[in-house]
């Protein structure tokens, strides 16, 4: 899809052009119907057009559309940082701040990290993704596209494995790595944090393994070095808890949000410890419209449907729909194009495999183009984009999901 006003170097998934959408349902601007499994790359846990978001943001565009909060300070940037006091659960009192966007909330994060701790050296993980900008192009553990063409990038950074039972990288090996980076590449004293993805979004969901969280944080309080968890896509519910971190047994330093905090609004936000949050001289920190007053009412109407009954409950559904079909799909003819179900929760990854077993980027290719010619909306992740991701609302009504899991099923039979 290519358009003479638009840069070529947006990559399109799916070339079509939405007209509305609702809940779990879109539609595009010929009419046709689609149900929506990529729901904005996990904005949309909620759905489109939520109706009770839909009303908070019509409320407040009637009364106060926006105010820099760092001039003029406005009710909604308040009452949400509040409510993400309550929401996330820490043991400490939490302090932060909102931002346009997940990027901005690690640029700010690593801002803060610097300041706080004197260092500047960030360790980040093997198939992360925390961003487009120049500081987190190179926390990404994936160079192409994201770092190529663009010269230096700012650092040091360095990667390890991103163990997980989903990639078959184990503990062992990452602390091995870990071993050797502290005496082969750089001392730990000049490390100013690690940032990592509980669950990895764009790496192809896959769940960290809970034993070397806490390697991790045991690690960072022995030396000083602060813990960024990045929840921007894990986060509000995705894994059936609020935050993919409480099934790791760790709490962060920071943690990074985004994405379905504010129901399709742009919105972002860095949150933890004060003492963190406070390092930057006033001024530091700001912008001219992050923390807007409309998407702040757009998040505060999410927090409020995102009660843990709602989670559990919607997470059950999904997690129980995806694992009973992934189950029943062995028993098919097509069943060797299957790789493993990756992920925890509603966030689910189903890898593909090419007929000699590799990565099935190809068919992963064909399977979004013959899914959306039938009226379902696919994304890929992993490395070598070879494994769908599936972020259906997380209010998706029981028929509309089975609707989609039918139209998959049909899909990969016809890749086989
Ligand atoms: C884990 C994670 N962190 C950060 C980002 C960057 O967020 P944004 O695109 O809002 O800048 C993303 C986006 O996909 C993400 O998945």
């Amino acid at each position: 899809m290519s358009h003479a006003s638009i840069s070529n170097s947006l990559a399109i998934v799916h070339p079509i052009s939405l007209s509305h959408g609702r809940n779990a349902e879109v539609w595009d601007s010929t009419g046709k119907r689609y149900i929506d499994f990529v729901g904005g790359i996990g904005v949309l846990n909620l759905g489109h057009c939520h109706p009770r978001i839909v009303e908070a943001v019509r409320e407040q565009a009637g009364r106060l559309t926006h105010s820099a909060f760092n001039a003029v300070p406005h009710e909604g940037y308040v009452q949400l940082m509040e409510a993400l006091a309550r929401f996330v659960p820490v043991s400490y009192p939490l302090s932060g701040m909102l931002t346009n966007s997940g990027a901005e909330a690690a640029e700010n994060a690593l801002k803060s990290v610097r300041a706080a701790t004197g260092r500047s050296a960030v360790i980040a993980f093997d198939g992360g993704f925390h961003g487009r900008t120049l500081a987190t192009l190179n926390l990404n553990g994936k160079v192409a596209p994201y770092k190529q063409k663009v010269g230096t990038l700012p650092g040091p950074v360095y990667h390890l494995p991103y163990p997980s039972a989903d990639n078959g990288v184990s503990r062992e090996q990452a602390l091995a790595a870990m071993e050797r980076l502290f005496s082969v590449e750089i001392d730990q004293a000049e490390v100013a944090c690690f940032i990592v993805e509980p669950i990895q979004g764009e790496g192809g969901f896959q769940a960290l393994d809970a034993a070397f969280a806490q390697d991790l944080r045991q690690f960072c309080d022995r030396h000083g070095i602060v813990l960024i968890i990045d929840e921007v896509q894990s986060g509000f519910g995705r894994s059936g808890q609020r935050f993919a971190f409480s099934r790791l047994g760790i709490e962060p330093d920071l943690l990074l949000l985004g994405k379905s905090i504010a129901g399709g609004l742009p919105l972002g936000a860095v949150v933890g410890r004060r003492e963190l949050m406070d390092a930057l001289p006033r001024g530091g920190l700001g912008g001219t419209y992050s923390g807007n007053p409309l998407a702040c009412a757009a998040a505060l109407a999410s927090l409020t449907e995102m009660s843990d009954a709602n989670l559990a409950t919607w997470g059950e559904l999904q997690a129980g729909t995806i694992e009973a079909r992934y189950q029943r799909w062995q028993g098919e003819p097509w069943a060797p194009l299957l790789g493993r179900l990756t992920g925890v929760g509603a966030m689910r990854g189903i890898e593909l495999r090419s007929a000699d077993g590799g990565p099935g980027s190809e068919r992963l290719a064909a399977l979004l183009g013959s899914a959306r010619e039938q009226g379902l909306l696919l994304m890929p992740s992993g490395k070598a984009r070879h494994i769908i991701r599936l972020l259906a609302p997380l209010t998706c009504e029981r028929e509309r999901l089975e609707e989609g899991f039918d139209i998959l099923e049909r899909c990969l039979a016809g890749l086989a």
